[in-house]
């Protein structure tokens, strides 16, 4: 068998350390898109946070290497005078910290007042409450003031993109933290104590959101998605909440429909327009719509949503929904078409 030929010798090396920075600098680089970054912003407030965070980032990479290039400078230095010494110490060391960090707290007072009154008359109003762990989302009815019943869904919000949207968010248990790094910076969510996030959404996809405050074993298990619409698609999307669930005629959905009520679903969820009406756990009425399932931990689809039935402990441990393995395997399948079937 004949051997390859060896490999002949590299007369010049230039390109291969570019390519291998090059490659390098876009592999590290791809990792910024994508539907939960700050560094691909689709929204005012991320933006705003991204633009601040260059020049914080750009100013202080310049000034570290001015100051280190002038450390050089000084121990090089002939004799044991650094020339104009006492000018370096006034100007570098006092005027210029005093002149920059006044310009860039003057930027951010004017960054923090865009922050707030980007919604101050907002189009929509999203009540948030973070639970261990996952998600309770309130909608208020245009016009409707605190005291009338919300539209009520759980772990996604819908948001349409050019108007802006006001977000109270609170907890029930501990402190959650309210992270959509795409569209806004983050809101500590305290038991007792309502914050308000203001945020413009300006280009339509589905966002990743995360808790960012350590609130116990599942953690890392709370995340939530932020579906933005076009205006118009919002307004359906709306419209249609209105619609009241029923008892579906297709005999699978129909025994999956009967199967929640008599494994007890309705303890702790509601659906829309049905006898169940538990505000304990997250509200079922547009489950199948859902990005995730279990507060993002999973893909949301039939199968994954009757494991998680069956081994809702198995998989996410410690969370307040008990493993219901006592169905038979149809009867399983059906409770998840049906739920999946909610839109
Ligand atoms: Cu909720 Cu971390």
């Amino acid at each position: 068998m004949a051997l390859p030929p060896w490999p002949t010798r590299r007369t010049s090396l230039a390109p291969v350390p570019l390519l291998g920075l090059l490659s390098g600098a876009g592999f590290l680089l791809s990792g910024c898109e994508g539907a939960q970054s700050a560094l691909d912003p689709a929204g005012f407030n991320a933006r705003e946070i991204l633009f601040t965070s260059w020049i914080l980032f750009i100013g202080g990479a310049v000034i570290f290497l001015f100051v280190m290039a002038l450390a050089v400078w000084a121990v090089l230095a002939k004799g044991d005078r650094f020339p104009g010494a006492r000018a370096w110490v006034i100007g570098g060391g006092i005027l210029f910290p005093v002149v920059t960090l006044t310009a860039l707290l003057l930027h951010e007072f004017a960054l923090a007042r865009r922050l707030v009154t980007v919604a101050e008359t907002p189009a929509l109003t999203i009540e948030v409450t973070g639970y261990m762990w996952w998600w309770d989302v309130r909608y208020r009815r245009p016009g409707a003031g605190p005291e009338e019943p919300a539209l009520r869904s759980a772990n996604e919000l819908v948001i349409p993109t050019g108007r802006p949207v006001e977000l109270l968010v609170g907890a029930a248990d501990v402190i959650h933290s309210f992270w959509v790094p795409s569209l806004a910076g983050k809101m500590d969510m305290i038991p007792g104590h309502v914050n308000r996030l203001a945020l413009l959404a300006e280009k339509p996809g589905l966002y990743r959101g995360q808790c960012a405050e350590y609130c116990g074993a599942q953690h890392a298990l709370m995340a939530f998605h932020v579906r933005v619409l076009e205006p118009e698609e919002f307004d359906a999307w709306l419209a249609a909440r209105n619609r009241p669930v029923t008892r579906p005629e297709d005999p699978v959905l129909a025994r999956g429909y009967d199967a929640f009520f008599t494994q007890g679903c309705q303890s702790c969820h509601a659906v829309r327009g049905t006898p169940a009406v538990s505000t304990l756990g997250p509200d079922l009425s547009d489950m199948g719509a859902r990005a995730g399932l279990a507060a993002g931990s999973f893909e949301n689809n039939v199968g994954t949503l009757a494991g998680w039935i069956a081994s809702a402990q198995h998989l996410k441990p410690g969370n307040r929904m008990p493993s219901f393995n006592v169905m038979d395997g149809e009867t399983l399948r059906a409770l998840a078409a049906w739920l999946e079937s909610l839109k």
